[in-house]
């Protein structure tokens, strides 16, 4: 595809719904192609907003709220980083034909719901995921757990980064779990998914790349999860070639029914030779970060040539691993010390978001590193995640 220039009427435009530290990353991929940059979120200041061209505050879960702003900016691409958007705007954007959804609008619906995206994978392309049941209320929730047993998995449909979610062992402890989930969803009741604990070996992503030119997979990705959030990942994950050929082919699967073009992160749970489909994102992913270290062309670099129609190349380099650097409750404009330390870690990196707060447990930044192996490269990202202390402005 031809590009224009950025802030002329040859612009090529890319607005980004959401404004994460993901997001920024792939708004740095499209400035260096003089791709035009919107960036959208609910707070100011966000992360990709200090890298864009220009910058709104919006309810992105209000469809008349993201369609003025795309009648106002006119983008050519509009790019949702998170899942909290008012899909239906998003469904009129793409059936106007006034400019692609990315990777589709219908792949954005079905995956801002855990019962969507669970009833294609499973019940529409068979592909073996966790035992599962959907319950609107603490009396389903029982029956639902009786019959999976427990442990058992408790989650909002709609939920990212863990929210909500916890581990029943007994069914005195399921009246807890729905509290949880209804607290902590994204909107008023919640509906929640019960799914039986997979007692997994590894878990992993593939990021799985849709370009003009076909699918390529990146090598797989494992991590590690703390309260369903990742802490850590690493890049290649050990594993059997059947297993691979596995993940891959339901990767492929599902990805092709989603279609559309852009990078998309598929999740499995690896237990044995088994390989259970869990949950994908149609974006770039948190545990992909790892790919800053470990790839020719990182995920967020994937995203946006798929996005824009160009070749793509994953090269793997050199084994890596991500670890997160994480908050306190710190307020605003927090202070990062220890760089120092961090960056002499050998084949380190770092990526500090530029949140404009700091509170528990929030990701604000992230050190990678490369090593002679996954266990090398492991512990020099944590190293270099351990070196960064956070303070109070
Ligand atoms: N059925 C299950 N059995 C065992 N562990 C599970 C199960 N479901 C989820 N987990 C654990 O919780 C983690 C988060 O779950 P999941 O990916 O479904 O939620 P999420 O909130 O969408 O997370 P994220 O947005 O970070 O990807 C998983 O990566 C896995 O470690
Ligand atoms: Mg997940």
């Amino acid at each position: 595809m031809n590009l224009g220039t950025p802030c002329s009427a040859s612009a090529t435009r890319l607005m980004m719904l959401g404004a994460g530290e993901l997001g920024k990353e792939v708004l740095i991929a499209a400035q260096r192609l003089g791709v035009e940059t919107i960036a959208v979120d609910r707070y100011a200041d966000a992360p990709a907003m200090q890298v864009a061209h220009r910058a709104y505050v919006i309810d992105m879960t209000d469809p008349e709220a993201i369609l003025a702003l795309v009648k106002r900016e006119r983008p050519h691409f509009v790019v949702p980083e998170i899942e909290a958007i008012a899909t239906s705007a998003l469904a009129e954007i793409e059936n106007s034909g006034s400019a692609t959804v990315v990777p589709s609008a219908r792949a954005v619906q079905l995956t801002m719901d855990r019962e969507g995206i669970r009833r294609l994978a499973a019940e529409q392309l068979g592909l073996p995921t966790s035992p599962y049941r959907f319950a609107s209320s603490l009396q389903e929730l029982e029956a639902a757990a009786v019959e999976l047993g427990f442990p058992c998995v408790i989650k909002p449909v709609m939920s990212s980064s863990g929210k909500g979610q916890s581990v029943a062992r007994s069914a005195a402890e399921l009246a807890l779990a729905w509290q949880e989930a209804q607290t902590a969803g994204r909107v008023g009741a919640q509906k929640v998914i019960v799914e039986g604990f997979v007692d997994f070996d590894f878990e992993i992503t593939v990021l799985t790349v849709r370009s003009a030119l076909g699918t390529v997979f990146c090598p797989p990705i494992g991590h590690r999860q703390e309260a369903g959030d990742y802490v850590e990942s690493w890049q290649p994950q050990a594993m059997s070639a059947q297993a691979l050929q596995d993940a891959q082919s339901m990767a492929q699967k599902v990805t092709d029914n989603l279609g559309g073009q852009g990078l998309y992160g598929v999740e499995f749970f690896v237990q044995g030779e088994a390989v259970i489909f869990s949950e994908l994102s149609p974006r770039p992913h948190d545990t992909g970060l790892v790919t800053l270290a470990s790839q020719r062309q990182n995920e967020f670099e994937l995203h946006l040539r798929a996005i824009l129609g160009l070749p793509v190349d994953p090269g793997f380099r050199r084994a890596s691993a991500s670890a997160v650097i994480r908050g306190k409750n710190l307020g605003w404009g927090p202070r990062y010390a220890g760089l120092e330390t961090a960056l002499a870690v050998p084949e380190s990196d770092l990526r500090l978001f530029g949140k404009p707060t700091a509170s528990k447990l929030r990701r604000l930044g992230v050190a990678v590193a490369a090593g002679e192996s996954v266990e090398e490269a492991r512990e020099r990202a944590a190293r270099a995640a351990a070196a960064i202390t956070v303070s109070p402005a």
